[in-house]
């Protein structure tokens, strides 16, 4: 074939040089603009993973490359007057213009045809007389942007300012300085990529870039400054620029997220950066871009595919490679993005949550990178959750946790599940079994279900209640078993169901009215839920003192089984979520219009609650953080208002849920996919908060607590299947503090047992 390869970074290159390794019949000539030796940026990080891959790939270039590496395995994090030092994280890195210098060797070696100083131009007839035009133009790509309807382009542009620098400083360490000035925190990303060099990238808000001028400064004056900023680190060294020797690059630049629905187009194909890129900060650029190379001609020489089939696969594999690293990518580019979320934590947090930004390193991974440094975590998490009485070195979800004079055992929580199996609301031995067993299995609080305030707030007919003398009863008698024969605590969650009342059981369909027998239903305005629900009543002040009162009644009989709290479900489109969304909320009275008027109902609701409940015992709210519906629903921004709203009425914790409030809703789902929203809500408002949603192993819960994005994490369809979920964790984790109940003690000693000789004999396998 005849090849020609706009671009000679390292996807070009690198491209070339792999299909001329699997037949050198091809013609390949790689046209770039720049002379060689002449390149931006300076240094790049390789994983383990892309070493295998490259020396698989090509062992000739791989070796050098390899034999040039600089190794280093801490990271320095100096954050207000401290330094963090985590081992183990084992990284690899080169320079960026040696790393293309052995590239392009190698491509002459094999005789690829290397043209510099040559400008490509897109609408050149040229590019006709080539079988492929290989678009490894970086992420300005004019290949891709010439076309940008035929690769379906989509460009984000984030937020912070960046600047690429280098310095002959050598940094022993992966080194974070986070510096505080008076116009914001700026901040630098320095690692050493050749034994007399190291990459030096400066970041910061626009807000803070403004402040120091940096919009009106020359290049040279930029890089004087931070070097100013910077020079408690940099010991004399100066910082040093190479942007100014290319075609019109900034010093200064807004990272550009690039994503293409087609990475072919005609005889053109999107390689590396043309295609995709991927936040500097996961330093992963460049072993995306070879790893495209090596799978591109993998599929163009084989026999087997015809071109349209190799081009399908090569897009199909590759594609889920990027949107995995993205994804992380996304996270690492919004922590950096929202880092004065963070600046409140004290060092060693702070730390930990840069580590685990991603969301690809969790607690146990800390643990096998570097065990005493983690230890030190789990000890400094202990401390400040006992006010300083334990020196424990134990996994934070066992901590303890306090909301005023209740403290939970541990973390973990049985989130509040509908079992949609009373009868006239009445718990029964279902529901006796079925908390107690989830008590007995060693959460630190068990949730009950949304338990509703009349029979009309009910969902269903078989959704339990608190209105009437038997509700009474047969909740305490639960309440007291839960506390004679565990030390779970038991929170009642109160919720009235709107519009969404008079449906099925859950399991006969989710949201569908009843075939007969329905009962009219309220909201806050006359929007039904979807086409086939009832069309609620809009609430009249009347309804609306009488669902109070009703509210403030059940709490008095919570009080009078014996609950250690109280939580107000204000979520997921019920009755005063209905309030809170502007999608169910048309009101035009003081109830309606702005947040402010919508939250009214539900605060004073929450208010008089609180007032009826006693006070050394906690509150909760759940919440919905988002509607899913963009800037048409409540927003994440919204959420940490709203947490605030509720917690100046005396809430002690906000459970941060999300959707369902809208039947259009487009949900993101995912690991832990909630738990950002909980993050928001925590660290903006500086509120307790719990996550919940698809937390389901312990190392998420870990992670979540240690970076401080929940105080408590909730689980609900995994406690469905195991009510024993947190024994287990105990059991996996080796922590034998647990409270376990006495009868049971054998069969978690067993179980620990079992799973320690299982770990040792993966481990030996590994080995
Ligand atoms: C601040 C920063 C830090 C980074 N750190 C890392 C890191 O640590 N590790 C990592 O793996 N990645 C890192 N990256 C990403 C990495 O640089 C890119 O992902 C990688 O360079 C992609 O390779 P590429 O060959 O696709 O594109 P590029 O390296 O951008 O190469 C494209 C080439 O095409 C040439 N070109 C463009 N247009 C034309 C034209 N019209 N005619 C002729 N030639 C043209 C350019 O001059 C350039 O040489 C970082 C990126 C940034 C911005
Ligand atoms: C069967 C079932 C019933 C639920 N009922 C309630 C409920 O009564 N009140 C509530 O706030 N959330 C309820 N939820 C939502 C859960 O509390 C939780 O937020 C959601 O399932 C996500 O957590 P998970 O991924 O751990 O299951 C219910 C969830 C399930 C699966």
């Amino acid at each position: 074939m005849k090849i020609a390869c706009i671009g000679g970074g390292a996807a070009g290159l690198y491209f070339a040089i792999s299909m001329k390794l699997r037949d050198p019949a091809h013609e390949i000539e790689v046209f770039e603009r720049n002379p060689p030796g002449v390149t931006f940026g300076w240094g790049v990080v390789f994983s383990d993973l892309t070493v295998e891959n490259i020396t698989a790939n090509d062992p000739v270039s791989a070796e050098i490359i390899t034999g040039e590496f600089a190794h280093w395995d801490d990271i320095d994090v100096h954050f207000k007057g401290e330094t963090i030092t985590s081992g183990g994280h084992g990284f690899i890195g080169i320079g960026r213009k040696r790393l293309l210098e052995v590239l392009q060797n190698r491509a002459r070696e094999l005789g690829v045809v290397l043209r510099f100083e040559t400008e490509c131009d897109a609408g050149d007839s040229k590019w006709r007389d080539y079988d492929l035009v290989i678009a490894a133009d970086g992420a300005n790509s004019r290949f891709r942007d010439a076309n940008p309807q035929a690769f379906g382009v989509d460009i984000d542009v984030r937020r912070n300012k960046f600047v690429w620098l280098g310095t002959s400083k050598v940094f022993d360490a992966f080194t974070f300085a986070f510096e505080e000035t008076e116009h914001g925190w700026i901040w630098a990303h320095a690692y050493r990529f050749a034994p007399d060099c190291s990459t030096f990238i400066v970041e910061c808000s626009e807000d803070t870039w403004r402040g120091f001028g940096f919009d009106k400064m020359s290049q040279d004056e930029s890089i004087a400054a931070c070097g100013r900023l910077f020079a408690r680190y940099l010991d004399g060294h100066e910082l040093q620029s190479n942007a100014s020797h290319l075609v019109g690059s900034a010093a200064w630049l807004n990272f550009r997220r690039i994503k293409c629905e087609r990475w072919a187009s005609g005889n053109v194909i999107l390689l590396g950066d043309a295609a995709h890129t991927a936040h500097f900060s996961i330093g992963s650029g460049t072993k995306l871009a070879l790893e495209d190379a090596i799978k591109l001609a993998d599929v163009l020489n084989r026999r087997d595919l015809s071109l349209e089939a190799a081009l399908d696969e090569y897009q199909a594999e590759r594609s889920l490679e990027v949107l995995k690293l993205q994804n992380s990518a996304r996270n690492s580019t919004e922590w950096f993005e929202t880092l004065e979320r963070y600046t409140h934590f004290e060092p060693l947090q702070f730390a930990y949550s840069l580590l685990t930004r991603s969301q690809r390193i969790s607690h146990e991974n800390l643990r096998l990178r570097d065990r005493e440094w983690l230890e030190t975590v789990e000890r400094w998490f202990w401390k400040r959750a006992t006010d300083g009485r334990s020196n424990k070195t134990a996994p934070p979800m066992f901590a303890p946790f306090r909301l005023r004079e209740m403290e939970v055992e541990n973390r973990v929580t049985v989130s509040p599940m509908a079992m949609y199996s009373a009868v006239d609301g009445v718990p029964n031995d279902f529901h006796f079994v079925h908390y107690g067993e989830r008590a007995l299995g060693g959460a630190g609080l068990v949730f009950t279900e949304m338990t509703c305030v009349s029979p009309e707030g009910r969902i269903s007919p078989g959704c339990t209640g608190m209105w009437n003398a038997d509700h009474v009863a047969a909740w305490k008698r639960i309440v007291d078993f839960v506390h004679a024969n565990s030390k779970a605590k038991i929170c009642l969650q109160l919720g009235h169901s709107g519009g969404k009342g008079s449906t099925r059981l859950g399991w006969e369909g989710n949201d569908v009215p009843l075939d007969e027998g329905n009962w009219p239903v309220m909201s806050a305005s006359d929007v039904p839920w979807s086409p086939v629900n009832q069309v609620p009543n809009p609430m009249t002040r009347a309804d609306m003192d009488m669902v109070r009162n009703q509210f403030v009644a059940a709490v008095r009989m919570g009080l009078e089984c014996g609950f250690d709290m109280i939580e107000l479900h204000a979520a997921h489109g019920y009755l005063l979520s209905s309030f809170i969304t502007p999608l169910q909320n048309k009101r035009t009275d003081e109830f309606g219009g702005p947040l402010e008027n919508r939250l009214r109902y539900p605060l004073e609701v929450f208010a008089a609650m609180r007032e009826a409940w006693p006070s050394d015992r906690p509150m909760s709210v759940r919440i919905s953080a988002t509607d899913w519906a963009g800037e048409n629903g409540i927003t994440p921004e919204d959420a940490v208002l709203i947490g605030e709203a509720f917690a100046q009425e005396g809430a002690d914790l906000i459970d941060v849920s999300a959707g369902q409030t809208w039947a259009e809703q487009q949900p993101v789902y995912g690991r832990m996919f909630q738990t950002p929203f909980s993050d928001r809500v925590r660290n903006e408002g500086k509120l307790a908060t719990m996550a919940v949603g698809n937390i389901y192993e312990p190392d998420h819960a870990n992670s979540i607590l240690a970076a401080g994005r929940a105080d408590l994490v909730a689980l609900a369809r995994p406690h469905l299947v195991d009510p024993f979920w947190t024994l287990r964790a105990a059991a996996q984790l080796d922590y034998r503090d647990v409270h376990c109940p006495p009868q049971y003690l054998n069969g978690l000693s067993q179980l620990a047992r079992n799973l320690k000789r299982e770990a040792e004999a993966a481990a030996a396998l590994r080995v």
